[in-house]
């Protein structure tokens, strides 16, 4: 049985995972609304990864006989100045992840908590994916600088990302 402090930041990340998911649809959809159908397929493929991550946090609290419980969450950004300023925000964002990952895995740690700290460790290997993606990306769109034929080349090559959902034990 996990502790209540630990349910209650579980919970919050659940949540925070769901809201990341919302944050890259909204971005999916300003893509699409510039047609960059690729990075809008890549963001949407990104949101996926979001959902997984929420449910995979849910099925842990439900398996360890806790309480979830789901919130509503803010609006998220809708509109961007330019491809870049959207990736940039997603990695940000991704930074906050991280940094809520290991809030987690501290507490967990103090409570020596385990199970939950092996459960965290995926996500902490996943995180540093997470933010080489979106640094990746920052790099590629600041070389490229609005070329238009090297920004069709890149949104066709982000139009074949796949969700793929991650081989875990649970
Ligand atoms: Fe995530």
């Amino acid at each position: 049985m996990i502790s209540e402090k630990l349910l209650s930041e579980l919970n919050k990340q659940i949540n925070f995972e769901f809201y990341s998911a919302h944050i890259y649809l909204a971005m999916a959809a300003y893509c699409a609304s510039e047609d960059f159908n690729g990075f809008s397929n890549w963001f949407k493929v990104q949101a996926e990864e979001e959902k997984f991550h929420a449910m995979k946090f849910y099925n842990y609290v439900n398996d360890m006989n806790g309480r979830i419980v789901l919130e509503g969450m803010p609006n998220p950004q809708n509109d961007f100045k330019s491809l870049l300023e959207a990736f940039q925000i997603s990695y940000n964002h991704e930074k906050i992840v991280t940094s809520k990952i290991y809030n987690l895995t501290d507490i967990a740690t103090e409570e020596r908590e385990h199970a939950t700290i092996s459960l965290l460790k995926w996500f902490i290997d996943e995180q540093v994916e997470e933010e080489s993606n979106f640094s990746g990306l920052i790099k590629r769109l600041e070389r490229i600088n609005d070329d238009p034929t090297s920004l069709y080349l890149l949104d066709t090559e982000l139009a074949a990302r796949v969700f793929v959902p991650p081989v875990t034990t649970r």
